[in-house]
C-alpha cells in the first residue's frame, strides 16, 4: 500500500481495516497492559529554580520513576506552540514534499522522514510517522531542513537549552559531580537530536501501537506532546503503565540509557510506549540531548569513588546508538549492550 505518505496516507485513505503489517502480537497490545489509572509520574513547579527542594524532587523521580513533567520550565509557552503548529504544517505537505526527506532522496543523513521505527527489522510495525532532525549548525539547518518547520524547530530546540543545562547541573550534583567543565558537558550534551512525530487516527488502534516499548539512549530527553495523551510510562512496580497526562504548557523530562549507564544505574532509564488512537491525530516533539557519537560512556569515576562496582563497562556511544536502530523496539533490552 501507498508507503509514500507513511501511516498518515493510509489512515487519510479512510480504511476500513488496519493493514496486516500493523498487527502487533498480542502481548505489545494495549488490552493486555496492566494500567494503574490513580497513579501518576511527578510533576515538578520549576519557578523557583535554585530551590534545593526543588533539586531534590528531581533528582528522587529521576531515581524512582525515570520520568516526570516540568512547569514553569522558563521555555517560552509561545515556542512550543510555535513548534506545534509546524509540525502540524510539515505533516500536511504532500507525499512528494515530505519524500524530499526520506532515505533516499534526503540531501543528508541528518535529516529524515520515515514512518515505523526500523521497518526492516520489525516483525509488525508501528502506527507513526517521524521527522528526524540531527543539529549539527545552524547553516546547516538552515540549508537542510524542510521551510515548513526548520526555524520553529531551531528556537525550541535553542530555546530549551537554559532548562537543559539547568537539569543536568541538578542531576549532576545529585550525583556528586561537581563542577561541570567543558569535558563534562561535551559527554552529557554533545549532540542533540529534534524528532516531530505524527500519530494518525488509526482504524483498529487496539490491534497495534504508536511507538513499542523502549527505552531512549539519550542522556536526557524534553517532549512536548499535545492534549491528545496516550504515552505510559512503566511503573516503579517494573509491571504496571502510567499515563502521562497531557498538561498545558509543560514538557515531560526523561533519563535515558546514556544518563543510566554513566550514573552507574542510580538514575533510571524507563520503559516506555505509545497506544494508537481510534478518534484524533496526535503529535510529540521529543529533544534528545545526547553524546557525541564519537565519545566514550561509562560510570561516571565519581560514583565509583566510594568503591561501589560498576555495573556498565565503556562502550563507544555511536556504537550504542547503532545497536538500538539495528533492532526493533524490545523494551528495556539496548542497555544489556553496556553490560
Ligand atoms: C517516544 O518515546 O518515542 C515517543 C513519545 C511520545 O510520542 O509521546
Ligand atoms: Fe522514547
Amino acid at each position: 500500500v501507498n508507503q509514500g505518505n507513511g501511516v498518515k496516507g493510509l489512515s487519510e485513505m479512510g480504511l476500513k481495516a488496519l493493514p496486516k503489517q500493523y498487527i502487533q502480537p498480542l502481548e505489545e497490545r494495549f488490552s493486555e497492559k496492566k494500567i494503574v489509572p490513580h497513579e501518576s509520574i511527578p510533576i515538578i513547579d520549576m519557578s523557583k529554580w535554585d530551590d534545593p527542594e526543588v533539586a531534590k524532587s528531581i533528582c528522587d523521580a529521576a531515581e524512582m520513576w525515570g520520568f516526570f513533567q516540568v512547569v514553569n520550565h522558563r521555555v517560552p509557552l509561545q515556542v512550543l506552540d510555535r513548534v506545534k503548529a509546524a509540525t502540524h504544517r510539515f505533516f500536511g505537505l504532500s507525499a512528494a514534499e515530505k519524500n524530499k526527506y526520506s532515505k533516499e532522496l534526503s540531501p543528508s543523513n541528518n535529516v529524515r522522514f520515515g514512518t515505523s521505527f526500523n521497518t526492516q527489522a520489525e516483525k509488525a510495525l508501528e502506527w507513526k510517522d517521524y521527522l528526524s532532525l540531527f543539529y549539527v549548525s545552524d547553516d546547516e539547518a538552515s540549508a537542510l531542513w524542510p521551510p515548513a518547520c526548520k526555524d520553529e524547530v531551531l528556537e525550541y530546540t535553542k530555546s530549551s537549552e537554559v532548562l537543559i543545562k539547568q537539569l543536568l547541573k541538578v542531576l549532576m550534583k545529585g550525583l556528586k559531580v561537581e563542577g561541570t567543565d567543558e569535558a563534562k558537558e561535551a559527554l552529557l550534551m554533545g549532540s542533540v537530536r529534534t524528532n516531530l512525530n505524527y500519530y494518525p487516527i488509526c482504524p483498529n488502534p487496539e490491534l497495534t501501537v504508536g511507538v513499542g516499548r523502549h527505552s531512549d539512549v539519550s542522556t536526557l530527553t524534553i517532549l512536548l506532546q499535545d492534549d491528545i495523551g496516550g504515552l505510559y510510562v512503566r511503573g516503579n512496580d517494573g509491571e504496571s503503565w502510567i499515563h502521562v497526562p497531557p498538561i498545558s504548557g509543560s514538557l515531560v523530562i526523561n533519563i535515558g540509557d546514556a544518563l543510566q549507564i554513566m550514573s552507574n544505574g542510580k538514575y533510571r532509564s524507563v520503559e516506555h510506549c505509545v497506544i494508537a488512537n481510534g478518534s484524533s491525530n496526535r503529535i510529540s516533539v521529543p529533544i534528545f540531548i545526547n553524546p557525541r557519537p564519537q565519545d566514550t560512556i561509562g560510570p561516571f569515576p565519581e560514583v565509583l569513588a566510594s568503591g561501589e562496582k560498576p555495573v556498565y563497562k565503556q562502550v563507544l556511544y555511536k556504537d550504542y546508538v547503532k545497536h538500538f536502530f539495528r533492532k526493533a523496539h524490545d523494551g528495556k533490552k539496548t542497555v544489556d549492550f553496556a553490560k
